[in-house]
């Protein structure tokens, strides 16, 4: 562990302070550990477990609390468990990973109450327990690696006088290192074949001098590597390339074709922009279909590499089928799926409603929402694109119809304030807002409290070893 390298950085930046025997007894938010400094101020901590009782070094010093790393253990807590990943500590992901389980599950369902209670100011009925992941490893259908030519080196590299030569790495960024990249051996979170793709298209670039990307001076042909996996069993990768070779391109994607006969999309990009997100680029099928398919309770849903899909598709259907029952509905509503992605929600809800109407920014997760509604032979969904803020505004209610039911999920930013004087506006009789973001969903709420009763909160686990969690609140109109 970089320790060492990591406290020269923070020195230079902070005058550090040392603690002593501080005892950690809380987890929580951006699933930091707490612990009390002499003074009374809250430290934020990394590298602990509620319980451990530690030496602290302070990394920053604000007005009401400090940010810290332990130094030293004097007893390790009881809610510890071996991390089962060779990368804990370094990598940016799992970062729970060395609380059991049942104790991870307990401070994101206080992370929730907390949120609601202290941000939204509401007031709550009994919430329900988390739902665990019956998965709580190789549970996400779809990863994302980087490439990159300077690889994040450990300390013993960096200490020996040996030459380094080998600076390529396909992983994961240093967490706070946009330019650095974690090499991953195995990762623990996405099924087989995930690391055997990984590992082979690192390996056979290298052999055949493929340049990997240097995101600092922005040059290098390999850029990022995605995998999808889906209950179907189908598999989708896809490669981001940056420097355009179409020898090497052909070169690395037919051997992944041939080595891989069980990719049923192999596809490719060319993304020369500074940023490597791949919204605005064209998507190139080299091998197969452009996409997957997902099942679940007999539907299927088609999915592009735009597309979103819930990562943990077991958990996914727990999440609609309780999305599902909070609506709770008898045959005759009209419903409003806002953030409807591939319009999943929609199509899941749709036998017991009337009809529902799912609105969604990205147009091709629109187009798979349309063509999943055919393909499902669903005919009572309408899907629309565009800004939720523009789109879901009084004209389009006219022409559609007053919701009776309003289910909404939307990113980790949550709604923004018009869309929720919009829903305030058409005042349905029940509101469903799912949310991946407790903090932003309290925001929300506080912002209906005066119009709306929180009759249900059911927070839902889809991401085991990290400090996410999803969550479901049910609102009935005052
Ligand atoms: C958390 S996902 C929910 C998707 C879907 N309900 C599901 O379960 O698969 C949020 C969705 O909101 C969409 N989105 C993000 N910002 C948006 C905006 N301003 N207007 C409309 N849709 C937006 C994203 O593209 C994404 O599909």
């Amino acid at each position: 562990m970089q320790w060492d390298a990591y406290f020269c950085r923070m020195r230079r930046k902070n005058k550090r302070q040392v603690f002593e025997n501080v005892e950690v007894v809380d987890a929580g938010a951006k699933g930091k550990t707490i612990g009390k400094a002499p003074d009374g101020r809250v430290i934020f901590l990394t590298n602990t477990v509620p319980g451990d009782v530690v030496d602290v070094q302070t990394t920053k010093k604000r007005k009401a609390y400090f940010e810290g790393i332990a130094t030293a253990f004097h007893s390790y807590s009881d809610k510890r468990v071996e991390p089962h990943c060779e990368h804990f500590g370094v990598c940016g992901g799992c970062k729970w990973q060395d609380m059991g389980y049942e104790h991870q599950l307990f401070y994101k369902q206080q992370e929730i109450e907390n949120n609601l209670k202290r941000i939204g100011h509401l007031e709550l009925p009994e919430t329900t327990p988390i739902l665990g992941s019956e998965k709580q490893y190789f549970y996400r259908n779809k990863m994302e690696f980087s490439f990159s030519d300077s690889r994040w080196m450990t300390l013993d590299e960096i200490k020996s006088d040996e030459e380094i030569t080998d600076r390529d790495a396909l992983g994961f960024h240093i967490p706070g290192m946009w330019d650095k990249i974690l090499d991953i051996k195995k990762c623990h979170l996405q099924q087989d074949p995930s690391n055997a793709i990984r590992l082979d298209t690192r390996d056979f670039a290298i052999k055949n001098g493929l340049t990997f990307f240097n995101p600092r001076h922005q040059h290098g042909e390999l850029r990022s590597l995605m995998i999808r996996t889906a209950s179907t069993g189908e598999l989708m990768v896809m490669i981001q390339f940056h420097d355009d070779n179409k020898v090497n391109r052909e070169l690395i994607l037919n051997h992944l074709k041939e080595t891989f006969p069980e990719i049923t999309s192999l596809l490719y990009v060319i993304n020369q922009k500074q940023n490597d997100t791949i919204y605005d680029q064209e998507i190139i099928c080299f091998a197969g279909r452009n996409h997957i398919f997902e099942e679940m309770e007999g539907l299927k849903f088609k999915i592009n590499a735009k597309s979103f899909y819930q990562t943990n598709s077991a958990q996914a259907y727990e999440l609609y089928k309780l999305t599902r029952e909070f609506a709770d509905l008898k045959g005759n509503e009209l419903v409003y799926d806002l953030y409807t992605g591939t319009g999943t929600i929609a199509q899941f809800v749709s036998k017991k409603a009337k009809k529902v109407v799912g609105i969604e920014s990205v147009p091709e997760a629109i187009e798979d929402a349309k063509a999943n509604a055919e393909r499902n032979k669903i005919d009572n969904v309408d899907f629309f694109v565009g800004d939720m803020r523009n789109v879901f505004n009084e004209n389009f209610i006219q022409t559609h119809g007053t919701p009776d039911v309003i289910i909404t999920d939307p990113p980790r930013v949550g709604m923004h304030k018009d869309v929720v004087q919009q829903i305030l506006n058409i005042a349905p009789e029940k509101v469903v807002y799912v949310s991946c973001n407790s903090a932003t969903q309290a925001r929300d709420l506080e912002l209906m409290k005066h119009a709306y009763q929180v009759i249900k909160v059911q927070p839902v686990d889809m991401f085991p070893q990290t400090h996410h969690v999803e969550n479901i609140v049910l609102l009935k109109k005052l």
